[in-house]
């Protein structure tokens, strides 16, 4: 495995692949690589003939009170990482590549990062927008892989790559969960036992929720309900939002319909979490299309290149 830092050796690494006709595959990280990373380069390995996997702890996606420093940086084992998987590069630029003096465009994608992690933390995803559209500069990637616990910022992307052209096809995996159904995190190191206990009951609150709308319930309210109960059996957590979603435009439903995405945030102590379930429910009438975005660039639904 290469380990790259230059912006530059990263694209001319690309083109040199992508003249001879290579697929390539991407899976941007901030490293502190779990078993979801794992699954994302995984399934990249099986459907693209090259593979980089970035690091890069982006600092402008950090708000001033978050503590960037903090971050986890377990640089030899991500590495390591990466190499068992099949990654053929680790691209690792440093911020002042990233961010040279005079730097000063942002991108934003105003109506998909107005609420929840968007009203949260106010710059978040003008910063992942940002990154991620340089970072597919420098890769020049056929297809890009990102998880679905990072919902709203799925659906940022793939609106972003489609607005602005991009030509990448961009793949959404499922969150991965430890055994009590907490969703895989750089964040969960920072748990201490007690919170690390608690902390599945965000999961058990969305999957109550999603038992629910099985079982007949459209009534928004009652299921928003049923999900803040089922988290305040812990006093310790505090909830940030709980929402019934839909599942395109984010925006809240009053009704569930026939999809639906159940959108979570709590904090234990100074440690943010967030999850979500997207609940389909065949033969129910869909109310909202929203803007739905089809597989694109050649790659079909499950991200393998069409023949
Ligand atoms: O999900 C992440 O790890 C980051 O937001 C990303 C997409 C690598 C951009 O910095």
């Amino acid at each position: 495995m290469k380990i790259i830092r230059t912006t530059r050796s990263m694209t001319a690494w690309s083109e040199g692949l992508r003249g001879e006709g290579v697929t390539i595959g991407f899976v941007p990280t901030m490293g502190a690589l779990h078993d979801g990373h794992r699954s994302l380069i995984r399934a990249a390995r099986l459907r693209c003939d090259a593979l980089v996997v970035s690091i890069f702890i982006n600092p402008t996606q950090f708000s001033p009170t978050e503590d960037l420093s903090r971050y986890p940086r377990p640089i030899a084992h991500d590495r390591a990482l990466c190499r068992e998987e099949g990654a053929d590069v680790c691209f690792e630029p440093t911020a002042a590549a990233m961010y040279p003096e005079g730097f000063q465009t942002t991108l934003a994608v105003p109506l998909l990062a107005r609420r929840w992690e968007g009203a949260a933390r106010p710059h978040h995803f003008a910063g992942v927008a940002t990154v991620v559209t340089k970072l597919f500069g420098m890769v020049r990637p056929h297809l890009a892989l990102f998880g679905q616990k990072d919902y709203q910022q799925a659906s940022l992307i793939r609106r972003l790559v489609s607005d602005l052209n991009l030509g990448v096809a961009i793949l959404v995996r499922p969150t991965v969960r430890e055994k009590d159904g907490l969703a895989m995190s750089s964040r969960n190191v920072f748990l201490s036992p007690d919170e690390r206990r608690i902390a599945p009951l965000l999961s058990a609150a969305l999957r109550a929720g999603e038992q629910m709308i099985r079982s007949g319930t459209d009534d928004v309210a009652a299921i928003e309900r049923t999900m803040r109960q089922t988290v305040e059996q812990a006093p310790a957590i505090q909830i940030e939002y709980l929402a019934v979603c839909d599942p395109d435009s984010l925006e809240p439903l009053s009704v569930v319909a026939a999809r639906a995405v159940l959108l979570g945030a709590i904090r234990i102590g100074p440690i943010r979490l967030i999850d979500n379930l997207l609940v389909k429910m065949p033969g129910r009438k869909v109310l909202n299309q929203g803007f739905r975005l089809k597989a694109e660039g050649g790659f079909d639904d499950l991200g393998f290149k069409q023949k």
